[in-house]
């Protein structure tokens, strides 16, 4: 185990043992939701740090509290990178995580009531991307953009007919559950069409942009929101690019729109991210991500999988469990965890199930990725995936599938638990 957590021991049992209950589940499974990932111990270290105990509400060079040198060290620092990565004018490392990342883009290029497009949640999009529940619906008009019914894919055309038909403020691509390369100059070409803002959401692809093997949509979009976890093996927080133009009003809508002071020690932890990202080893990481999600794409679809889109140029993939195989996603699913396989159940594009017991699964490679999984794993998993599917409630079955699991893991540290 990397974390030294003695004083965590002494204080706290309860915490102690959950985490490190935590850290051996995360050791022993093949962790395949595809927004989760494995931070390295330097992440781990700078996001735990002191910086959790300092109140630090405004800007570098421009804080309500004084002892802030150190703080806008780290801040500037991670701004810096950002902006290097990503080829940005202008980074904001504070939003508290990518939800509110969203929220503040909104707040700060739009009047309460005005319209925004984003793709429907059940076929891809985010639930702030104007899902009837989340606030980007209550406080803004939302109309929703569909993906193609025969391809599941997004057609531009049609998306094209919708921003004209609607007259959106502001469109949002990027999404949570599409497994396709997302066209942002076509969008640019849409939202000047009807003269509305463009919102690209990189939570999910943010690793893949920086390495290289996803385009990058700065230079489309008038503003960028992402988490800093997920591909891109930040802590758990997000950040905000966008055109200088915007700057300001971006700066504004976190803080005093939105948040107070932001999380010091979390800012750290996006730096070293960062810093990481920057290095060679990441390049190579990302590839073999979308490598490793194109094989385990062609494996699971040999083997009689149906994947929605019919395959993946990302990292991710949502499988039709219920269309190949007659089996709802949370069956499978459910199946999978006991196996040490753990993915999330997830709805497909025009689901007649319930969002609670949809049709489908999704999976992914980040983190697998990141642990050193190769092809030759891929292969495995697609094999234990239709040893699951086609014997859901056989418990022996599962076990012994378990055990394999086991066996396969424990060649592969995790950064930050073994290796
Ligand atoms: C595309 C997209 N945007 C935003 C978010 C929200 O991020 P968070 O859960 O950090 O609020 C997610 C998380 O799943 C996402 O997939």
């Amino acid at each position: 185990m990397c974390q030294d957590l003695k004083a965590l021991q002494a204080e706290d049992p309860q915490i102690y043992n959950a985490i490190r209950a935590e850290e051996k589940r995360q050791f022993e499974a093949i962790r395949l939701i595809p927004s989760e990932n494995y931070a390295s111990q330097a992440v781990l270290e700078a996001s735990g740090s002191v910086l959790t105990n300092k109140y630090s509400e405004g800007y570098a060079g421009k804080r309500y509290y004084e002892g802030q040198e150190h703080i806008d060290e780290v801040e500037n620092l991670a701004v810096e990178r950002a902006k290097e990565l990503f080829g940005a004018d202008h980074a904001n490392v504070q939003p508290y995580s990518g939800s509110p990342a969203n929220a503040a883009a909104y707040y700060a290029l739009l009047e309460k009531g005005d319209t925004i497009m984003g793709l429907h949640l059940l076929e891809g999009g985010h639930l702030t991307h104007g899902w009837k529940y989340n606030m980007s619906a209550r406080f803004y008009n939302s109309v929703p953009y569909h993906v193609d019914k025969e391809t599941e894919m997004l057609d531009y055309d049609q998306v094209m007919e919708a921003a004209k038909e609607h007259k959106p403020n502001l469109i949002v691509c990027g999404y949570t559950a599409y497994p396709r390369i997302v066209d942002f100059a076509k969008f640019r070409e849409i939202a000047d069409e009807v003269g509305a803002y463009l919102l690209a959401d990189i939570s999910h692809i943010n690793g893949l942009i920086v390495g290289g093997v996803h385009p990058n949509p700065v230079p489309y979009a008038d503003v960028v929101t992402s988490t800093s976890h997920k591909a891109i093996r930040g802590p758990r927080g997000g950040f905000i690019l966008s055109k200088a133009e915007h700057a300001q009003a971006i700066d504004k809508a976190i803080i005093p729109g939105l948040q107070g002071g932001p999380h010091n020690h979390t800012t750290a932890g996006i730096a070293v991210a960062f810093k990481e990202a920057m290095q060679p080893e990441f390049k190579e990481y990302a590839q073999q991500v979308v490598k490793n999600a194109k094989h385990l794409a062609d494996k699971l679809m040999e083997r009689g999988f149906v994947l929605v889109t019919g395959g993946t140029d990302n990292h991710l993939m949502v499988i039709n469990t219920a269309k190949s195989h007659d089996i709802p996603g949370k069956v499978v699913s459910e199946a999978l965890n006991k196996a040490g396989i753990v993915s999330n159940y997830n709805m497909v594009p025009f689901d007649e199930r319930s969002p609670m017991d949809p049709s489908g699964v999704r999976i992914g490679t980040p983190a697998v990725t990141t642990r050193g999984f190769k092809e030759a794993e891929m292969e495995k998993i697609a094999e234990w995936m239709e040893r699951v599917i086609k014997d859901p409630h056989n418990e022996e079955s599962l076990k012994t599938i378990h055990a394999e699991v086991l066996e396969l893991c424990s060649g592969f540290p995790c950064p930050g638990i073994e290796g």
